[in-house]
């Protein structure tokens, strides 16, 4: 393997192309052809939206190439230079807008008036038209079903209708992160419109190679396109900051229009179009013998000799075009109602054939496991509560190539009832509320009510009854955590030396930014105090994801596709070979775990982080995040899955309450991810930040111990988002400071604390004192931490050394990434100084200083240098000062300086965080620094506690 930044982009760019979603293509305008006259349209040709924002989205790269750049790059098409002109004359006036703050950019960006005289006059010169329309979304923001977001803006619309009208050949290319309204497709009629998404760095490479036909497109909508956003049932009352009713039940995404509204669909699930033609026939269908079902019965009607074997399904899927090409063969199931309702079809299996030639066919085998298609059934109605059930009746079997044109496969019948797993109940709503259910008269199904089904068990009661054993502390042995990978001691040997006071401080994650890991990452763990380093504790780093990794200080990573281009390729493998790719460059940067892939599904497409989930379908979910996970493991770091579970929505995102039934967790909300435990060994895991009946995730029992680890057989750690609320049982408000509930909950590492070792940041000692916690538990979720650490190449490294591997990676350099000539921690107190023999300020010298300060609040910066003896009086001396990434201040002097010249800055952005980053650039050589200066201007220490706490509500 070579490591090198071109062979990760050759594969991010592959998958950006076959991520492209074609859903329309009359006269076969794509793909254009060498020498064609195009003008293109749309101000985010200037500004491709690699991604959303937020954390998701964060990753500084070397380069982005979107659409145009591009098509200028291959110099294929003749672009139209008056176009151009015209729109680099108007952006003058019309500046990217950034917003003001974190991630807080505006979804769109102002567009330039197409009249109809400029489309005209474009079209005089240029005989195809490209319209690129962009959006940008991401955290604390949902998208709305208006203007600018969910809509086209006015002025998209008119550049839209006034091009088509002008052009016989319009292609409209759709640079967002989620679905938006598509009723300007019917109204305005473009020849071609295409999905492309959010590509990543390569993104616009992707799109122009299916553009220009290099690859021909084969990517399928991981989610379905209404006419009207007011169809779909999670549209009335989303948004409500309090709680979101998720009355829709199971029935999300395509579950809910192919059962109840096929007419209300434009596009359906799975839908999208190739340059060539497919034929899929079904050539078997075969039952296996019940053999390795894994179940046990249960209930009185339950036949175990009638437990149902896998599903095997042949397909022969022929290219009857004239082009290679790729198509996605999906598999569903329809159930038969039974007691419990069932939607009309669910997806069991995807698989994506090889790039076949003109007249070359494929046959594609699929084994499908009764469990997935199989009912939760939460309340009892079949006889089997809190069983996984196949109900007696006609299970159909459909291959295709979308949801809605899937053809009969075959179907096998059961006579009677089968228990596939007896389960226990957990996280059921507590107060009552009515799901859907479907109705049916003469074979159309209609929406009718039934009550959800309300929680029988305490759960306090169950906590108590399961609480773990308590080890006797027997103080420091001299076991180390090395002796227990080597097998010389027990774990239990191990944590039965820590003190309560390092138990608590290791379920404090350190962040933003902890000096103790790679600069600028989201998180810390571990070995983060005196204590714990000597008991052999590595600290290991997170970092988000999860496109890419975020590292604040400036580092260059590599900007991958979003998650919900990746769910369109349909294409697993294609996933996996991608993310060993972000395997490496997280061991190249000495980061142990991704802080990704998010898996929340898509239950709106106004959600706002969409962009980083992959789906409106749970079990497409599971399996994306599971190649993710395979391909990271490849290089022993990992993915943390997140953001577990239910969320679903970014308004008020740490207070809003999710009521959901039993049943649409298990097999909607919880499915994906207990796919990517159960098939990837997902060994990281993030609550969430929102309740969900009535418990915070964060310290939820039932979620973490219950469902995750005692029927799923998680192994792993657990660790909250960051600064996410928890409540006890009963308690209506959830506390950021309620670690205790947390640590209660098995929620192993509360993120993030600017400083582990401090016992007064929680109320994790307190309610230890208070008997409200328990050393059994702390000591479980010690254990849970260890044994990730041992696990971790943090933990290697510590104990070794580089490794080969970590050598090899160092070929993987990215342009215009930084060589950094110095790293420094800085702990501030309320002043401090640092002096010139802790810098290096030779030419093109980079100090990267991590600034730790005691109290957050505003700081003037002061830097006093001078022209070194011997520079000639007229060098030029700059010194480029960029606070976190973001330039503050270029000082100048020349070689004539010779006396001590100090420069002050008092407006520099405050330190929110504990932790920021100082970085000084030398451009030249000849300058002396005395020393640069931190003083604390303003305390703002008690407001930021404030808004903390405040957050969400
Ligand atoms: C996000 C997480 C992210 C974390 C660390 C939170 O705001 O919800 O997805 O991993 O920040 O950056």
């Amino acid at each position: 393997m070579e490591y090198t930044v071109e062979n990760y982009a050759k594969k991010a760019r592959e998958a950006a192309a076959e991520g492209v979603v074609l859903l329309k293509n009359d006269n076969a305008v794509l793909p254009l052809s060498k020498g064609e006259k195009v003008a293109l349209f749309g101000r985010s040709q200037f500004n491709y939206y690699k991604s959303g924002t937020g954390s998701g989205g964060l990753v500084n790269t070397s380069y982005v190439t979107g659409v145009r750049e591009a098509l200028l790059e291959r110099k294929e098409v003749i672009l139209n230079e008056e176009l151009n002109a015209l729109y680099e004359e108007w952006l003058k006036d019309h500046p990217f807008d950034h917003g003001q703050g974190w991630a807080s950019e505006p979804w769109f960006q102002e567009e330039m008036p197409i009249t109809e005289e400029i489309a005209a006059k474009a079209s005089e010169t240029s005989d195809t038209a490209i319209v690129l329309i962009g959006r940008s979304a991401g955290e604390d923001h949902d998208n709305l079903a208006e203007e600018g977001s969910y809509l086209l803006t006015k002025a998209e619309n008119e550049m839209i209708k006034n091009v088509c009208a002008a052009f016989e050949r319009t292609v409209v290319l759709l640079n967002v992160g989620n679905i938006i309204d598509m009723s300007w497709v019917k109204a305005y009629n473009p020849s071609a419109v295409a999905y492309i998404w959010q590509g990543g760095q390569e993104g616009g490479n992707g799109a122009v190679d299916v553009v220009m036909g290099e690859v021909n497109p084969s990517g399928k909508l991981p989610d379905t396109i209404v006419n009207d956003i007011n169809d779909i049932p999670s549209t009335e009352g989303f948004a409500n900051p309090q709680r979101a009713v998720y009355a829709e039940d199971i029935y999300v995404g395509y579950r809910y229009f192919e059962t109840f509204a096929p007419q209300a669909v434009a596009y359906p699930f799975g839908f999208g179009l190739s340059y060539t033609c497919f034929e899929i026939k079904n050539v078997g269908f075969e039952q296996e013998a019940a053999e390795g079902a894994d179940g046990k019965a249960a209930g009185e009607d339950v036949d175990t000799a009638n437990m149902p074997g896998s599903i095997l399904i042949s397909v022969e899927v022929t290219n009857t075009g004239d082009r290679a090409g790729k198509e996605v063969v999906q598999l569903y199931a329809s159930a038969p109602q039974g007691k419990l309702g069932k939607p009309a079809k669910v997806l069991v299996g995807f698989v994506k054939t090889a790039l076949l030639a003109p007249g070359e066919s494929e046959v594609i085998m699929k084994r499908i496991n009764p469990y997935d298609f199989a009912s939760y059934d939460d309340g009892g109605l079949t006889g089997n509560k809190s069983c996984y059930v196949l109900e007696a009746g006609e299970y159909g079997f459909f291959a295709g190539s979308d949801v809605r044109s899937a053809q009969p496969a075959g179907s096998i019948v059961l006579e009677k009832d089968v228990v596939l797993e007896q389960l226990t109940e957990a996280m059921a709503p507590e107060e009552g509320f009515d799901v859907l259910v479907p109705e049916c008269k003469e074979g159309v199904f209609s929406p009718a009510k039934r009550p959800a089904v309300t929680r029988s068990v305490n759960y306090t009661k169950r906590v108590e009854e399961e609480l773990p054993q308590p080890l006797e502390i027997t103080g420091d042995k001299g076991i180390r955590l090395s002796d227990v990978a080597d097998g010389d001691h027990t774990m239990e040997e191990f944590i039965a030396q820590l003190s309560p006071e390092d138990l608590a401080s290791l379920t404090r994650g350190e962040g933003m930014c902890s000096p103790k890991v790679t600069p600028g990452i989201a998180g810390a763990i571990g070995g983060l105090t005196e204590n714990l380093k000597n008991f052999g504790l590595p600290a290991a780093g997170v970092s988000d994801g999860p496109s890419g990794i975020r590292m604040d200080c400036g580092t260059k990573a590599f900007a991958m596709p979003n998650g919900t281009l990746l769910a369109s390729t349909f294409n697993a493998d294609l996933c996996t070979e991608l993310y060993e790719w972000a395997g490496a460059e997280l061991r190249k940067n000495k980061i142990d775990s991704l802080l990704g892939p998010g898996m929340n599904i898509h239950r709106s497409p106004l959600n706002g982080r969409n962009f980083e989930y992959f789906s409106e379908d749970p079990y497409l979910t599971g399996k994306m995040a599971a190649a993710q996970l395979e391909g990271m493991h490849k290089y022993n770091v990992t993915g943390t899955i997140k953001h577990f579970c239910c969320n679903n929505q970014e308004t008020n995102r740490h207070g809003v309450e999710a009521v959901v039934s039993e049943r649409a967790l298990r097999e909607i909300y919880l499915k994906g991810f207990e796919i990517a435990v159960k098939e990837a060994g997902a060994y990281s895991v993030m609550t969430s930040y929102n309740p969900v009946n009535g418990h915070w995730t964060a310290s939820n029992y039932e979620l973490i111990e219950t469902i995750l680890r005692k029927e799923w057989g998680f192994d792993g750690i657990v660790m909250t988002d960051w600064w996410a609320k928890g409540n006890f049982d009963g308690e209506k408000r959830g506390e950021l400071a309620n670690t205790a509930a947390k640590v209660q909950a098995g929620n192993d590492l509360f993120m993030v604390n600017a400083d582990a070792s401090d016992q007064n940041c929680d109320n994790t000692m307190a309610a230890f004192a208070e008997g409200k916690i328990i050393i059994g538990q702390l000591q479980r979720n010690a254990m849970n931490i260890c044994g990730y650490l041992m696990r971790t190449p943090a933990f290697d490294r510590m104990l070794h050394g580089d490794s080969e591997l970590d050598e090899d990676l160092k070929s993987m350099v990215f342009e215009g990434g930084e060589v950094i000539a110095k790293e420094l921690t800085w702990y501030v107190n309320e002043t401090d100084t640092i002096e010139d023999s802790e810098l290096a300020c030779e030419r093109d010298d980079i100090n990267l200083i991590t600034v730790v300060t005691k109290t957050r609040g505003m700081y003037g910066l002061k830097i006093t240098c001078r022209a070194s003896e011997g520079t000639g009086d007229l060098a030029q001396l700059p010194l480029t000062v960029f606070k976190d990434n973001e330039m503050i201040a270029s000082i100048s002097i020349t070689g004539a300086d010779k006396e001590w010249k100090t420069f002050t800055f008092n407006e520099i952005s405050p330190f929110y965080m504990n932790t920021s980053y100082l970085k000084l650039y030398f451009a030249q050589g000849g300058m002396e620094v005395k020393d640069v200066k931190l003083t604390l201007l303003m305390d703002l220490e008690e407001k930021i506690k404030a808004a903390m706490s405040a957050m969400g509500n």
